[in-house]
């Protein structure tokens, strides 16, 4: 969603604001916009509504040595994209750059308005930069300003604010949305997400939720809203700057779903132990005995995450016999008035580990005294930050919108988890020897199959490039990869996929199949093999355009057959799954869309 970048020293503040905005591309957005002081607080504001590629073009045409200033990438909430709405908003000598909501701003405008504000967009941020500048007139300082200010509205924020009568520092305050500080040798840099900063510095300083600092060259000054100074911890980043780049892939989607053998390799790390076939996990802060009283694994996740929970579901009930599990889309479970047990652990699922849906779940379990942990790969984000233990997936950084390698490690992840549990429960190894050979596998086999089937692929999609619908189904394992397939096809291709468990067909989904339809159908060969079959064949003898996604040797009736040879058996389905990857990829490509950051999406959902 909406990106912050500030920056103070002695570089050229334009240079280092739009290159910061270019690292945060991938969040999504629909304008951008730059403030810059000099000296004297001389502010020049320059904004757009496209790509920060034109901000570029601007900063040619109206640069400036300025060494201060603050940059946005905006998402639209209030009011629609536009150079009007774009931040930075200025309100007297306040200019400003916020992400977040601010619930309150129509009473504020109000209250405002009646002290001749003038307002000249549709946003909720024009106006609490109009509240900080009224506030100002009577404060003693910027930052005692931005504290009152921020007393004053009822929302979510992450905020740096300028204000051209103290050009020698930023201001910046969050509640609710992330803000992390970067410590270089006479210089501060600030953004809404790391990576930003990669390439500048290692040095960072996460703001948590009701703290505020002044960006100075001298460096930081943290207090909180009581105004007592707080002292700041500096952590070292881990992420490096190759694990933003494309490494000479066409796009970062392709890169991430070839990542795949390396970061659940991460993933595993130091995890396993295969000699005695057990799983620890560091994180978790749960001794045995309380991992025996586990009675309810309840996961909760939006999107892909979501559908990571229900995969894992199939592997922690085959483990867990014993053990409830349920899985929750966070959006729904927020509002509901849910029942929780005795013996509930929340797994709370986040590539980003800032959802806001999945957040605001997080809060109301703890508050409800479940126990929580994290199944998150952006380390120090909210969502590691508030759980009582967890997992961290270590994909390294994900830049596509749609996301793959998060998926993959995700499942893994819960796998760990499960197995960990077993072990402390006292299951026989024989029980979880099966999984961990097969995780030790998992690397390898995801390396063969994109290996194998890649070509393809491609090919397959050159073929079913002109439907404008799909149906994803599968059985038992593969229902969960089924949804996820409709989802990554409909995002990064504009597809409409839908995806179902294929005994759903003759439930209504059926009544869809035409000619404009094609159709994804996984098939694994065991159990259910027969099941499945007969699905196949009801679909094939109403003109179905199927696409097989198989284990199987036998004779498949299909239009398309792709067969996948894998060691794997439980693990199937999460090399299925890279099958759905690549697919929704070269559709995306063969349809020429931006496969990077697909229309109206944002790579990390920040709002409601
Ligand atoms: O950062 P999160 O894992 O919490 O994000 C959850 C969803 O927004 C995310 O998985 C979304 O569905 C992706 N665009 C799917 O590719």
């Amino acid at each position: 969603m909406c990106g912050i970048v500030g920056y103070i020293g002695n570089k050229s503040a334009q240079g280092v604001l739009v290159s910061g905005l270019k690292r945060l591309e991938y969040r999504g957005y629909d304008s951008a916009g730059i403030a810059t002081l000099g000296p004297r607080g001389a502010a020049t504001v320059l904004r757009t509504k496209g790509k920060v590629q034109e901000l570029v073009d601007l900063v040619t045409t109206h640069e400036k040595s300025d060494m201060i200033g603050i940059g946005h990438t905006r998402w639209a909430t209030h009011g629609a994209p536009s150079k009007r709405n774009a931040h930075p908003h200025v309100a007297g000598n306040i200019h400003l750059v916020h992400n977040g909501i601010i619930e309150n701003y129509q009473d504020l405008k109000v209250m405002l308005a009646r002290h001749d504000y003038d307002f000249r967009s549709d946003t909720d941020t024009e106006v609490l930069a109009a509240l900080i500048d009224y506030v100002a007139r009577d404060a003693d300082s910027l930052i005692d300003a931005v504290r009152s200010a921020c007393e004053m509205v009822v929302g979510a924020y992450g905020i740096a604010v300028l204000d051209t009568r103290s050009p020698d520092e930023i201001v910046v305050a969050r509640k609710g949305s992330p803000l992390v500080l970067g410590v270089g040798n006479g210089e501060v840099f600030i953004a809404s997400d790391a990576s930003a900063l990669l390439g500048y510095t290692k040095q960072v300083i996460y703001l948590q939720d009701e703290e505020l600092a002044i960006c100075r060259t001298s460096g930081v000054e943290l207090s909180d809203m009581a105004s007592s100074t707080l002292e700041p911890t500096v952590e070292t980043l881990e992420m490096d700057l190759e694990a933003v780049q494309k490494k000479g892939y066409d796009h970062f989607l392709l890169k991430e779903i070839h990542d795949q053998p390396d970061t659940v390799e991460a993933t595993l790390r130091g995890r396993i132990n295969p000699t005695v076939h057990t799983a620890r996990l560091g994180g978790i802060n749960m001794t045995a005995e309380e991992l025996r009283d586990v009675r309810h694994i309840m996961i909760v996740g939006c999107g892909t995450a979501y559908y990571a929970g229900m995969l894992a579901k199939y592997y922690i009930e085959q483990l867990l016999g014993d053990v409830m599990v349920s899985v929750e889309v966070a959006s729904e479970l927020r509002y509901r008035s849910f029942a929780v047990q005795e013996g509930t652990v929340a797994l709370i699922v986040s590539q980003s580990g800032e959802t806001a849906d999945t957040l605001a779940c997080l809060m109301e379990l703890k508050r409800r005294g479940v126990r929580t942990l994290g199944v998150v790969n952006a380390v120090g984000s909210t969502i590691a930050r508030e759980v009582d233990g967890g997992v961290y997936v270590h994909v390294g950084a994900e830049i596509s919108v749609a996301s793959t390698k998060a998926f993959t490690s995700q499942v893994v992840a819960m796998i760990l988890f499960a197995l960990t549990a077993a072990d402390a429960r006292g299951m026989s190894p024989e029980r979880r020897s099966e999984l961990i050979d097969e995780l030790e596998l998992l690397p390898s086999e995801i390396e063969k199959v994109l290996a194998a089937h890649e070509k393809e692929v491609k090919a397959v999609a050159k073929n079913y490039m002109q439907y404008d619908h799909a149906l994803y189904v599968g059985r038992d394992t593969l229902m969960p990869v089924a949804l996820e397939g409709a989802l990554k096809l409909k995002e990064v291709s504009y597809i409409h996929a839908e995806g179902y468990p294929a005994g759903e067909l003759k439930h209504g989904p059926i009544s869809l199949i035409d000619d404009r339809f094609f159709e994804v159908f996984y098939l694994l060969d065991n159990w259910l093999y027969e099941k499945s079959q007969s699905n196949l064949i009801e679909m094939n003898a109403r003109g179905a355009h199927a696409i097989v996604v198989t284990d199987t040797a036998r004779k498949v009736e299909a239009e398309t057959v792709l067969r996948v040879s894998t060691k794997l058996d439980l693990l199937r389905p999460l090399v299925f799954n890279i099958i759905s990857q690549l697919l929704a990829y070269y559709l995306a490509v063969q349809r020429d869309t931006d496969v990077d950051q697909p229309r109206n999406l944002a790579k990390s959902v920040t709002v409601e």
